[in-house]
């Protein structure tokens, strides 16, 4: 079992499915309401979990009703939690429109206690991640956290993967400590200014980010799957009708960085985490739609 260290974001996601999005100003009718455990973070630490993974969680809680979601969510999965709770604050919330006929969804996050992680958090941590063979983190805690856990990783030699989400300018000195950056088509072109439609763009956009100091782009692109840097577009892997995307991110980049902590080389461990995301899409809900690893070798037969 490979052992990977998640800096990342627990919130409560409130999911509301519609016809639309309202206009400001105006109600719409939706039809369903759903409170699932979700976050960036935490969705790809239970991704990497269910897939085999010894899986560690560094974040920040409030001291309430989310929190103790989040403990329960990490316990079912075997993760362990390296948290400060914040009686003074509070477990953050997503609410999360999904486009009732797509599965499509829209986010706003308030990360609540997760805002306030500190490079500190990430010291204090230190043999948490210099004991994984991968650390793994996003952009959803503050920037200054993100960049000290890849500098730890990065100094004792752990695989490094950042998933740039949501999107923001970042420095080259914090791409520089990315074995692994993984954005979708929009993060790319807020990283570095390319269209990403197809495999030829994608490799265009992979050589931009290589510029910018990124060892190996893997850019995700939805429905037609992902493009690792120098090897091409691994197509998306189809478990069925598509319920809901919410985390279908989350559950490549936990897919993938098992397989990596695991040895797998990285082009069958694209595959993996495309099949990951693949039957995740099937599911409602973010962290309650991570597939087993088991699911995921019978999809790939
Ligand atoms: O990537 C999906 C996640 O983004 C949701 O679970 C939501 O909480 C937001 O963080």
């Amino acid at each position: 079992m490979g052992k990977i260290a998640v800096l990342g974001v627990f919130v409560a996601d409130l999911a509301f499915r519609a016809d639309r999005l309202p206009v400001m100003g105006e109600t719409v009718l939706g039809q369903s309401f759903a409170m699932n455990p979700g976050g960036k973070g935490s969705n790809q630490a239970v991704a990497a979990a269910r897939m085999g993974a010894d899986v560690a969680m560094i974040t920040r809680l409030g001291d309430d009703d989310f929190a103790q979601m989040a403990f329960g969510l990490w316990d079912d999965a075997g993760i362990t939690p390296h948290v400060t709770q914040d009686p003074d604050s509070y477990t953050g919330a997503a609410h999360i429109f999904i486009d009732a006929a797509s599965g499509d969804n829209a986010i706003i996050i308030a990360p609540g206690a997760a805002a306030e992680i500190t490079p500190s958090d990430l010291v204090a941590n230190r043999r948490v991640i210099e004991n994984a063979q991968v650390f793994m983190t996003q952009l959803e805690q503050p920037m200054d956290a993100a960049m000290r856990g890849l500098q730890i990783a990065r100094d004792a030699g752990v695989i490094t993967i950042l998933n740039p989400a949501p999107a923001a300018e970042l420095s080259a000195e914090m791409l520089a400590l990315c074995d692994y950056v993984t954005p979708n088509e929009t993060e790319t072109h807020s990283l570095c200014g390319v269209e990403v439609n197809d495999a030829v763009s994608a490799q265009k956009a992979c050589e931009a980010l290589k510029r910018l100091g990124v060892a190996r782009p893997i850019i995700t692109m939805g429905s037609q799957g992902a493009y690792l840097d120098g090897f091409g577009l691994v197509p998306a892997v189809s478990a069925g009708e598509v319920v809901e995307t919410t985390g279908a991110g989350d559950a490549f980049n936990g897919g993938f960085a098992a397989c990596l902590a695991d040895g797998i080389p990285p082009e069958d461990a694209v595959r993996m985490a495309c099949a990951v995301a693949g039957l995740s899409v099937t599911r409602a809900g973010a962290a309650p739609s991570m597939p087993m690893r088991d699911e995921v070798l019978a999809l790939l037969g």
